[in-house]
């Protein structure tokens, strides 16, 4: 599909194509646990329009449509959407990118987008996108990552490469790894895109990612990842091997029974227009 044609967006666009088959395994028992967070903190509830934006394979889709509500999801990736009807098949799953909406103005109720926000290149084109296609009086929703500061899964990965390979590799150039991590510059960029400022919520969740080995993260991010991925492949296998040993090393603290349990945050924002 066409993607807006820049280079952050391409390299995104390929790398999800590339692991779309592995998210549901590798990622989805993460990015799940905030969706809870996301749909009682914007208040959806039975008969409202939602949209997934980034729906990858539709859990806020499929949690909304639980919930009595009735979502649409879009995502760039054709694979993603092919895996979310499969998953889904009673939901309306469609291809676009998140930065040019294919709806018109003001439909929804509702538009959520869980952990696709540090995904594209011009984020604050995603909000005005959302803002466009808001009802009055809807509401606009999104979880990004914390930062190492604030969540020790990240700083785990942060830490090993900053200490054993190059943060700075020469990837296409996008949006900071740790969006909005900060609720006033949050705001400021929702108030620009048209929204309500005064609305806004904005909370820091934490949740236990219960992970079956140490070398799970590394092997994620390494395999079944995009950003994160395009990095460590810009590496040598020995530098490498020196994060993958630095983050088992650092995964040992979180060692319970015959698991890891991994603290992971997330900034969980809802803004009204
Ligand atoms: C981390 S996954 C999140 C999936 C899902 N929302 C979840 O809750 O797990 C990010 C998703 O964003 C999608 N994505 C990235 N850039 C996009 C864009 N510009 N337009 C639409 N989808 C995009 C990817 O294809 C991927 O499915």
């Amino acid at each position: 599909m066409k993607t807006g044609g820049d280079d952050f967006t391409t390299f995104e666009h390929v790398g999800w194509e590339r692991v779309a088959d592995k998210y549901d395994s590798v990622w989805s028992s993460l990015t799940r646990q905030f969706i809870p967070y996301l749909i009682s903190a914007a208040e959806v509830s039975p008969g409202m329009s939602v949209l997934d934006v980034a729906c990858g394979p539709g859990y806020v889709s499929a949690a909304v449509k639980r919930l009595g509500a009735v979502p649409t999801g879009i995502d760039f990736s054709e694979k993603m959407i092919a895996i979310a009807k499969t998953m889904f098949p009673d939901i309306s799953f469609l291809q676009g990118d998140a930065q040019d909406l294919p709806f018109e103005n003001v439909c929804f109720d509702r538009v959520l987008v869980n952990f696709g926000l540090l995904h594209v290149s011009h984020p604050e084109n995603v909000c005005a996108e959302t803002c466009r296609v808001l009802k009055p009086g809807g509401r606009f929703g999104f979880s990004v990552w914390a930062g190492p500061d604030k969540n020790p899964g990240a700083k785990i990965v942060h830490d090993a490469i900053e200490a054993h390979g190059d943060l700075d590799v020469g990837l296409p150039e996008g949006p900071p790894h740790y969006l909005y991590g900060e609720s006033e510059g949050c705001r400021k960029v929702l108030e620009q895109s048209g929204f309500d400022g005064s609305s806004m919520s904005y909370e820091t969740r934490t949740v236990e990612w219960h992970l079956p080995t140490a070398s799970y993260f590394f092997e994620a991010e390494r395999d079944a990842g995009v950003r994160t991925a395009g990095l460590l492949a810009r590496h040598s296998a020995e530098k490498l091997d020196s994060i993958r040993v630095a983050i088992e090393n650092e995964m040992q603290r979180y060692a319970t029974g015959n698991e890891f349990v991994l603290p992971m945050a997330a900034h969980v924002v809802v803004v009204g227009r």
